[in-house]
């Protein structure tokens, strides 16, 4: 068996920062969530691995990644234009050959990990298996409608008028059935050749195709708002106290990481949260589901429910919250004027 990621596609939604950066490289704790996805990957014993990368983010996914040695995977790059999840596939044929694959989306991460679902998918002899979660918003996901014994009925990718609230997850798993039916089906009128559809044909033609119920969390990091809850549920699962920095009048409450030779000096920390590597944090606050990213320096400001990408200063701020601040990002107040002076890239946003 092979594995298959998705790092490519657009990332419209995450602009600007995916001007810079793949989406799948925002840091959530302070680590890319591809890197979450590979060591998921890792956990399988597969050790094939296709990366999709797209034209603009390539370079950046192969500076992250390298060969794969850090996950012991052996990795095989695969350029690709984004027209869709299925037309990904079919651009990694070669390297897929006659395998089967588990298929991940870059962007996408769950509390279940993979391991259930291989040995699901191969006990059964599966042509597919795909997992499914109920959402509040189905009309922004590929949708499943099962029967009472849980066969899946139809599935429709994004319906404007829903069917159910079961959306399809970023996992798939495929025989090399799959390939036949992507070559049946057509683009979608978003112009995508949409794996949903591929996987509709697969149940048209008869093949073994089933689904699973996810038990855990899922996120699914396309928008600002899904990063913060993402950086939240993995400060929440996976921080431990953890003081590698130093620490001088100041109190630090809970679950929080401070990273080598990061200082925090005449301030409040107050886990869940991570403090990376060489950061200063000085008269301030830092508050529950914060990440502050390596090299960042914070004076007399309060934080709380943030991700603060590598090198950002943020300097006299009296508090800010809900916020995805990207790399060498400054924001700083002037105390002698009430005037809010913007310097900002293409498609930022700001609420004042
Ligand atoms: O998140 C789950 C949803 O993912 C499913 O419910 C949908 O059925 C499925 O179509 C997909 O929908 P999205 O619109 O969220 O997909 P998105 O365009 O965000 O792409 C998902 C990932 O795949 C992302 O990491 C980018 C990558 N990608 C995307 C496309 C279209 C590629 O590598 N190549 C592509 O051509």
């Amino acid at each position: 068996m092979k594995a298959l990621v998705l790092s490519g596609g657009k990332g419209t939604r995450l602009r600007p920062l995916t001007f810079t950066c793949a989406k799948q490289l925002i840091p959530v704790a302070n680590k890319p969530i591809l890197g979450y996805v590979l060591d998921q990957v890792k956990a399988t014993n597969i050790k094939k691995v296709g990366i999709i990368t797209a034209p603009e983010t390539g370079q950046f996914v192969k500076d992250y990644v390298s060969d794969g040695s850090a996950w012991s995977l052996n990795v095989t790059y695969i350029p690709q234009e984004p027209l869709g999840l299925a037309h990904a596939v079919k651009t990694a044929r070669r390297f897929l050959g006659q395998d089967s694959f588990v298929m991940c989306l870059g962007d996408n991460v769950t509390g279940q990990g993979l391991n259930s679902f291989v040995k699901k998918f191969k006990a059964e002899g599966l042509d597919a298996l795909i997992i499914l979660k109920e959402v509040e918003n189905p009309s922004s996901f590929g949708i499943a409608q099962l029967d009472e014994q849980g066969n899946i009925v139809r599935l429709v990718e994004k319906p404007k008028i829903p069917m159910g609230n079961l959306a399809i997850i970023g996992t798939y798993l495929f025989s090399n059935k799959v390939h036949q039916a992507i070559e049946r089906i057509k683009p979608s009128w978003r112009g995508e050749l949409e794996i949903t559809d591929a996987i509709q044909e697969m149940i048209n033609m008869g093949f073994k195709v089933k689904a699973e119920i996810l038990n855990s969390w899922w996120l699914d990091t396309g928008k600002k708002d899904d990063i913060l809850s993402a950086n939240a549920k993995i400060l929440d699962e996976f921080i431990q106290r953890d003081i590698k920095g130093t620490v001088t009048n100041s109190t630090i409450d809970g679950r929080v990481k401070v990273d080598l030779d990061a200082k925090i000096v005449n301030s409040t920390v107050r886990g869940p949260c991570i403090i990376g590597k060489n950061v200063l944090i000085e008269n301030s606050f830092i508050g529950p589901y914060t990440s502050v990213g390596d090299g960042s320096k914070i004076f007399n400001s309060n934080l709380e429910y943030c991700v603060i990408q590598e090198d950002v200063v943020i300097k006299d701020v009296e508090r800010i919250e809900d916020s995805l601040i990207g790399k060498n990002a400054k924001v700083t107040r002037n105390p002698r004027s009430r005037t809010i002076k913007l310097h900002m890239g293409d498609f930022s946003e700001v609420e004042v």
